[in-house]
């Protein structure tokens, strides 16, 4: 996508001027943007209250992910890491989906599972018979932990009752409560209200309640991504679109069957997703969680992703998986960089962001298997690397891709290069 008054494509932009350009196509206020930029970023103050012992801040990059399509609607993308390469891939890939029509992409009722363990019971049975004859009373009970959440159409939707009889210590009783937590990611929700309920259930089953914790095993909130690009738009100068296809198919068999290669795999979908995560203030380490124990829910750790040939010959890319995020509460209210990121998206609900976020993963993951399977990773590495070089070497915005890109044809990407480039073209 390029500014239309310059015909600068997004990259080859000032800093300033992406930020201008954003604003123009969001409506975000300059107060927003300072945010975003961290210009006006997590302060000290608001550091000290987040976590511990702070004695600072520590950045990261923030870059934005362009050309997203997520249900029909333009969405910029956030992004926050630290590898080269994850941004531009991202914006590449997207724009490759919106051939087909963007991404298509849904996500479950935020639905999250607490659970409590329950010991020193004598008889199993009976006592999950007792638990499950006051399922109704427990679920109020568990709904009175936050007023507010239930006001909001949210509340305890569920309790479960399983006896877990492998275990190293002997069996013992484990009860799921689900809660609707709506746009929050649910920790501290699911947290109080197990802790609440544990005294009720210490009763009814005559047992010891020992942990009361959230499961980051977010199985009843699973977000999906579909998008269908058609061979012409994977054409390269190398492969034809048949070919890359093809291609991208093998290389996505190799996760589906061996651990080794899947963990590379989804570590990549995550690179793209974890991105999204950071930089709107939620929990990446629970969506990690989350992601890799779905991954090996068959009890083969397998890809998240599936990749296939269509009716009409595009390639068909799928991502289902775990994912819970939030809009609301920790983080995400805190950090002024994730609120303004949360605005820059224009999401709406926890709902929302997962479609972005599981869309993302879903561009990451094609963005990876497509170059490993053409050309190889490296040299768009390189590409990238010789920008950063041609812009070191003091070369104006409209030069810096094609300084970079003689230097990546000669295969020698060094400052000095850039230089004498640079000068040779001055002097014409
Ligand atoms: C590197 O950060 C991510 C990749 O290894 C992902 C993959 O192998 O699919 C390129």
């Amino acid at each position: 996508m390029s500014d239309k008054k310059s015909n600068l494509k997004f990259y080859e932009l000032s800093i300033d001027q992406r930020l201008a350009l954003l604003a123009e196509e969001t409506g975000l206020s300059a107060d927003d943007l300072a945010k975003l930029s961290g210009r006006a970023g997590l302060n000290e103050a608001q550091a000290d209250h987040m976590i511990e012992n702070v004695v600072g801040t520590y950045a990261l990059p923030l870059g934005i992910a362009r050309n997203f399509l997520v249900n029909g609607r333009e969405v910029q993308v956030p992004m926050v890491i630290e590898e080269p390469s994850v941004v531009a891939a991202a914006s590449f890939m997207a724009k490759l989906a919106r051939a087909g029509g963007g991404f298509t992409a849904s996500a479950d009722a935020s639905e999250m599972i607490g659970q409590m363990q329950v010991l020193d019971i004598a008889d199993l049975n009976a006592a999950k018979k007792a638990l499950e004859a006051e399922r109704a009373a427990l679920l109020v009970a568990a709904g009175e932990s936050d007023p507010l959440l239930k006001k909001l159409g949210g509340g305890a939707r569920d309790l479960q009752v399983r006896i877990i009889d492998d275990s190293p210590i002997g069996p013992f009783l484990v009860i799921h409560l689900i809660m609707d937590v709506r746009d929050a990611m649910g920790a501290n929700v699911i947290n109080t209200a197990l802790e609440r309920l544990s005294p009720v259930v210490e009763r009814i089953s005559g047992g010891r309640v020992l942990l009361r914790i959230l499961s980051n095993l977010a199985d009843r909130r699973l977000a999906r991504a579909s998008c269908a690009i058609p061979l012409e738009a994977l054409t390269t100068n190398e492969f034809s679109g048949e070919d890359v296809c093809a291609r991208v198919i093998e290389a996505w068999a190799f996760a589906a069957t061996d651990p080794y290669r899947a963990a590379t795999h989804n570590k990549g979908i995550m690179n793209g997703m974890d991105a999204v995560v950071l930089a709107t203030g939620n929990d990446w380490r629970a969506v990690e969680a989350g992601a890799h124990t779905y991954a090996a829910r068959s009890g083969k750790y397998t890809s998240l992703s599936k990749w296939s040939k269509g009716k009409n010959g595009e390639l068909i890319g799928e991502l289902e998986m775990p994912l819970a995020v939030g809009t609301v509460g920790g983080a995400t209210r805190v950090h002024p960089g994730a609120g303004a990121a949360l605005k820059l998206m224009g999401v709406a609900s926890a709902r929302e962001l997962a479609e972005v976020i599981v869309s993302v993963g879903l561009a990451q993951n094609l963005g990876a298997l497509r170059a490993m399977a053409t050309e190889g990773i490296q040299r768009g590495h390189m590409a990238l690397h010789a920008r950063q070089v041609a812009a070191a070497a003091g070369a104006p915005p409209g030069m810096v891709e094609p300084i970079a890109e003689q230097m990546v044809n000669e295969g020698h990407i060094h400052i000095d290069r850039a230089v004498e480039i640079l000068n040779t073209w001055r002097a014409k």
